[in-house]
């Protein structure tokens, strides 16, 4: 019997790989690693901590690239953006996460796939619907729903009793999630809507405050809804977040400290850090702002707003996130352009902007004569357009 397992090399995942052993009695342990971007601080001597713990393999498995080129930016394109504020950094590394497992399960011929995901959140529920979507027949194992240890020391005295060494602390504050787009905290002082984060709260952006007194300038190109480079150098999706998150953290871009509605019912307060994000989809806003026409711009808020529920809600691997997709790809074949954009003080602003395909025209939109627009046709639009209020008001009259 074989069991992969969603490994971190946190305190949780070093438990369930003994926890595991115990209650599956012979059992295999692999442990799986995503790379998704959480970076060299997280990955570095993780496959022997894995076989330390007593797994008899660790598979490392290298998913910036498709994280970023297949989850990420077709996410952007969508607009969606999870209650208004939430750029879905975590969900978004689910799926992705979830179906080279399902991949990893079927090539090692697993039985099992396990993870560290409490009972109460989201992720359990996006990793899980990835799997029943891609490899139903692999069962479940989510020790958190099944074990009665509630805290960091009780996993600590669980792993003390078996003499399995861990570099973990009693008194970590934050739960935290990071990868290429994004870096989630929840807890500590954070479970208090009344509290302020402190500033270790937030780990990859500076505070507005201690950001320069110099604002930044860069440029970002847009290719049919896609950022393709920064000041004119083209890079790959992955290489061109990296950069821009290095270079808007600084600025103290893209923090958001926000309360949301969990899947699950419950509501949970979280800070999370988007600095390259916040830029790329101020960037896409801007070139929309010029080539989308009302109805196709309403249209795309829409889908976006669908879109950040599904990925929200974990329903990746759906027809219905095909047809959003399809329909964000019809949208956005016009979305190429030029932006700059300026940096100051956690804050991102679309300062100049051009397009080919721009609806927009100087021309036009001044007061002057010209040959696409007649004054004296408005009046015949504004009768037609209000014609049902007139109707109704006239019948009032007659009351
Ligand atoms: N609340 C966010 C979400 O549901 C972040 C979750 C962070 N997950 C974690 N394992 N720390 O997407
Ligand atoms: C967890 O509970 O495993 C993390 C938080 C979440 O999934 O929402």
């Amino acid at each position: 019997k074989k069991i992969l397992l969603a490994y971190s090399g946190g305190l949780d995942t070093s438990a369930i790989i003994p926890w595991l052993k115990e209650n599956y009695e012979g059992c295999e342990i692999i442990a799986f690693v995503g790379d998704v971007g959480q970076g060299a601080e997280e990955l570095e001597g993780i496959e022997e901590k894995a076989l330390a713990s007593g797994a008899v393999k660790c598979i490392v498995a290298d998913l910036k690239d498709e994280f970023v080129n297949d989850y990420v930016y077709p996410t952007l394109k969508t607009g969606a953006i999870y209650e208004g504020t939430y750029l879905l950094g975590t969900s978004m590394a689910r799926p992705i996460i979830a179906k080279a497992m399902a991949e990893a399960a079927l090539a090692e011929g697993v039985q099992a796939i396990a993870h560290g995901c409490t009972g109460k959140g989201n992720d359990q529920v996006r990793f899980e619907g990835a799997v029943a979507a891609l490899a139903p027949q692999i069962a479940i194992i989510a020790p958190w729903r099944i074990w009665d240890m509630k805290s960091r020391e009780d996993l600590l005295d669980y792993l003390a009793e078996r003499n399995i060494k861990t570099t973990a602390s009693a008194t970590k504050i934050y739960s935290r999630d990071a990868n290429a787009w994004h870096i989630s905290t929840e807890g500590g002082e954070l479970e208090s809507t009344w509290n302020e984060p402190s500033e270790q709260a937030w780990t990859w952006t500076v505070s507005p405050e201690q950001a320069p007194d110099k604002a930044e300038t860069l440029s970002l190109t847009v290719e049919q809804g896609r950022i393709t480079a920064i000041d004119g150098q083209q890079m790959s999706p992955y290489n061109l977040l990296v950069e821009l998150n290095k270079r808007a953290a600084k600025h103290g871009v893209g923090r958001v400290d926000i309360v949301e509605n969990r899947l699950v019912g419950m509501k949970s307060r979280g800070c999370y850090e988007t600095p390259g994000g916040t830029v790329m989809m101020a960037a896409l806003r801007a070139v929309e702002e010029l080539v989308l026409d009302k109805p196709t711009r309403a249209w795309r808020e829409k889908v976006g707003a669908e879109f950040s529920h599904l990925v929200y809600d974990g329903r990746w691997f759906t027809p219905l996130c095909k047809a959003l997709l399809a329909s964000a790809d019809a949208i956005a074949e016009d979305v190429s352009g030029e932006v700059v954009l300026k940096m100051y003080k956690g804050q991102v602003t679309a300062i100049q902007k051009s397009s080919p395909n721009s609806l927009y025209s100087e021309e036009f939109a001044t007061f002057g004569e010209d040959e696409v627009y007649d004054q004296s046709h408005a009046e015949g639009f504004i009768r037609l357009y209000s014609l049902a209020s007139r109707i109704k008001a006239l019948n009032n009259l007659k009351k």
